[in-house]
C-alpha cells in the first residue's frame, strides 16, 4: 500500500487529494510565457499535514523543504536531514493538501555523487510521498543530474545562488554574488540548470542586480527567497514568516507574530491549571441527567 493513501473515516485530514486537480508541472512553467510572468507564483514551506492544509489554498506550490532539519528537528543545518525525513514529511504534507504542487527537497547526500543515485533518491520521494517534482541545489555542476532526471520523468526544482546545504564550503548563509566573478557563476548556474530541463528556479539569497539578470536570462520561472522582488515568485519558510522564531533573516516580513500568541496562550493555559479554573465543567464528561 502507498503511504500516502489515508482512512479519511479515522483521520484529521481532510479533505483527500482530488484527483486532477491538482497544479501541474506544466501548469507552473506555462506561468512565464515569453519571458513574462503576470501573476508572480507563491510558494511557502510546509512539514505538516494541518500546516499543508491551511496554506494549500493561497499557494501554487508547498515546499517540503530541507529547512525542516533547523525548523522541525532543531538541527544546526540542513546537512543531518535523512530521506526517510523527507520522505515522511513529503507523505504528511501531500494528504495535506489538494490543490497545491508539492515539492519535496532532496536531502544532502542523496543525489550529488551520480545521477543513477539521483534517480533511486527522487524516486523513493516520490514513491514515498506521493509528490509531484523534486528540488535539489547546485548550478552547473547539477545540470548532468537534472537532465537524466527529467528525462525519466522527475520534474526538478534548481536551486542557484545562496545553496544551505554548502554551508561548509560557503562558510556561512551571507548573500552571494558580491563579487563579478560570483554574480556571473551564479547567472551561468542558472541558465545550466534551467537548460537541462528544471522547471522553475529557487533563486536564494542573492543581490538584486543578479536576481533580475537571470530571471530575464531563463525561460522557466524563477522564484526567489532574498532575491528582490525581480522574480517570477516568491518562497519563505512559513515559520519564519509566521514570527515563530526570534530571528529572522533581514529578507523575511513577518506577517504575524505567533511565537508571543503561543506564548500567551500558554501562559494562560498554565495559570487556568494550576488554579483549577481548567477544565470546567464545558469540558467535563457527566452522565446525562
Ligand atoms: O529548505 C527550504 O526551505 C528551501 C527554501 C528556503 C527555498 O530550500
Amino acid at each position: 500500500m502507498s503511504t500516502f493513501t489515508i482512512d479519511s473515516g479515522t483521520s484529521r485530514a481532510t479533505p483527500t487529494p482530488v484527483p486532477g486537480k491538482r497544479m501541474t508541472v506544466p501548469a507552473i512553467r506555462a506561468r512565464k510565457i515569453d519571458g513574462q510572468t503576470a501573476e508572480p507564483l507563491v510558494m511557502l514551506t510546509a512539514y505538516t499535514m494541518r500546516m499543508a492544509q491551511l496554506l494549500d489554498p493561497h499557494c501554487e506550490m508547498l515546499l517540503v523543504g530541507d529547512s525542516l532539519g533547523q525548523v522541525i528537528y532543531g538541527l544546526p543545518s540542513t546537512v543531518p536531514v535523512t530521506l526517510e525525513m523527507m520522505c515522511a514529511h513529503g507523505a504528511a504534507v501531500v494528504r495535506g493538501s489538494w490543490h497545491a504542487l508539492v515539492a519535496v527537497d532532496m536531502p544532502f547526500g542523496s543525489y550529488e555523487s551520480s545521477p543513477e543515485t539521483a534517480f533511486a533518491s527522487a524516486a523513493r520521494i516520490m514513491k514515498e510521498s506521493g509528490c509531484a517534482a523534486v528540488k535539489l541545489e547546485g548550478g552547473e555542476a547539477m545540470a548532468e543530474t537534472i537532465a537524466f532526471l527529467t528525462n525519466r520523468g522527475i520534474p526538478v526544482i534548481g536551486h542557484v545562488g545562496l545553496t544551505p546545504q554548502a554551508v561548509n564550503v560557503l562558510g556561512g548563509y551571507g548573500a552571494r554574488g558580491k563579487s563579478a566573478v560570483e554574480a556571473t557563476k551564479i547567472v551561468g548556474d542558472a541558465k545550466a540548470v534551467a537548460e537541462a530541463g528544471a522547471f522553475c528556479v529557487v533563486v536564494e539569497g542573492v543581490m538584486e542586480s543578479i536576481a533580475n539578470e537571470l530571471t530575464k536570462a531563463i525561460a522557466v520561472p524563477t522564484i526567489g527567497i532574498g532575491a528582490s522582488p525581480n522574480c517570477d515568485g516568491q518562497v519563505l519558510v512559513t515559520e519564519d514568516m509566521l514570527g515563530l522564531f526570534e530571528r529572522t533573516p533581514r529578507f523575511v516580513k513577518r506577517y504575524d507574530d505567533l511565537a508571543a500568541r503561543i506564548t500567551t496562550a500558554a501562559t494562560t493555559y498554565a495559570q487556568e491549571v494550576r488554579a483549577r479554573a481548567f477544565p470546567t465543567e464545558e469540558q467535563t464528561y457527566r452522565p446525562k441527567p
